[in-house]
């Protein structure tokens, strides 16, 4: 596939086409004010992106409810309260001329009492003393992740992002490890998927025609299986619930080391699905220009960029100008980061990641 394929236009089942193949990843930056509203860093740090050519901007993971938290200064979406913040940051995307996505996200079991969360694992078995969801909290939370969706779109934004990745809630439920339910959300790998596919309809119910729905699945830890995350995927996609799937990789060159799909490339499990009218889309580790284009060749439909777009808020404008960009080298210094842009919070957060940030450099 040439390399002016990453500037190619995408269409989806649902809404406006993506002007090329570059997606932002949801990046969670602890900045937000701690009652979840959109701070002026928010602001900032999305009209920086809205200007870096991306196709499609998503936002952070955002709560759907107070009580499903995992981070301090989290970006709300649980509150009308948010619905201001979240505008303006909708209507900086659209002028930039990018799509735009909030990623919607529960925590689950890992919900932080510290932070006023309320951990909400499946099982009773997964946290001491904490007993799982009843079947009618189930379907609370359900209907706060349709709620949220209504609540993107009344700001403006094109689509949201379901976060069923990492064992937060979506992916916690998907789990046969952390799952023992006997309700309908547990048991078969049908019944431990009803919780995202009740999300994906609800919303798909509840917004109007043009909005999107992409939905992020991760394949490694909390007892996930690939096999069957791969059956589930192929439903899914087979009854076109779904804008796009974004494949949540830590590498996307990674290798599967065991079952069915030994020594085949995570992403060729799924890219050899037949996905109809949904995209395809895959994260991790995609810092250059050669290596965006070579994701495409593997079959993918467009590109997911992270750490490389904190590095570097322009990162498609940087590939449309050279095709063997690549980014910095890791680590940088605080410093780099603050010049290009990024809040104190950002930085402070980035410490936390593994060789991102100098040690020594304030
Ligand atoms: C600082 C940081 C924050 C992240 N926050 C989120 C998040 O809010 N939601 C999510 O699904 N993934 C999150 N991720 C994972 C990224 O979206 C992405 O999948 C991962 O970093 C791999 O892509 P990369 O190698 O291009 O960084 C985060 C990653 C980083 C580095």
């Amino acid at each position: 596939m040439p390399f002016s394929d990453l500037f190619k236009p995408l269409s989806f089942l649902h809404g406006p086409e993506m002007r090329n193949r570059f997606m932002l990843a949801p990046l969670t930056n602890q900045q937000s004010e701690l009652d979840g509203v959109a701070s002026e860093s928010d602001r900032d740090w999305t009209r920086q992106l809205s200007r870096g050519g991306y196709g499609l901007i998503q936002t952070c993971a955002a709560t759907v409810e107070a009580s499903g938290i995992a981070f301090e200064r989290q970006l709300g979406i649980h509150s009308d309260v948010h619905l201001a913040g979240l505008t303006e940051m909708a209507n900086s995307i659209r002028e930039g001329g990018g799509l735009s996505a909030v990623q919607l996200h529960h925590a689950g079991h890992r919900a932080d009492p510290r932070l006023g969360g309320i951990p909400s694992p499946a099982s009773s078995r997964t946290l001491p003393g904490i007993k799982a969801l009843t079947t009618e909290q189930v379907e609370r939370i359900r209907d706060s992740f349709i709620t949220a969706a209504r609540r993107a779109e009344r700001s403006g934004f094109d689509g949201v992002a379901i976060h069923g990745a990492f064992g937060w809630i979506l992916s916690e439920f998907m789990s046969p490890l952390l799952n023992d339910r006997t309700d309908r959300y547990g048991g078969s790998i049908e019944n431990r998927a009803r919780l995202t596919i009740e999300v994906i309809e609800g919303i798909r119910r509840t917004c109007g025609h043009d909005f999107q729905i992409g939905w992020r699945l991760s394949i490694e830890r909390y007892g996930l299986l690939l096999e069957e995350l791969r059956e589930i995927t192929a439903a899914i996609l087979d009854r076109e619930l779904i804008d796009y799937l974004d494949l949540a990789l830590w590498d996307s060159a990674q290798v599967v080391r065991e079952g069915a799909f030994q020594g085949r490339t995570m992403l060729s499990v799924f890219t050899s699905l037949s996905r109809k009218g949904v995209r395809l889309g895959a994260a991790g580790k995609i810092m250059s220009a050669q290596r965006a284009a070579q994701v495409l060749d593997e079959g993918c439909d467009f590109v997911l960029i992270g750490r490389a777009g904190i590095l570097r808020r322009d990162f498609p404008l940087q590939v449309m100008t050279d095709d063997q960009y690549e980014s910095p080298r890791l680590p940088v210094t605080a410093q780099y980061l603050r010049t290009g842009g990024l809040s104190e919070r950002f930085i402070d957060h980035m410490r936390g990641w593994p060789a991102f940030v100098h040690p020594a450099s304030r």
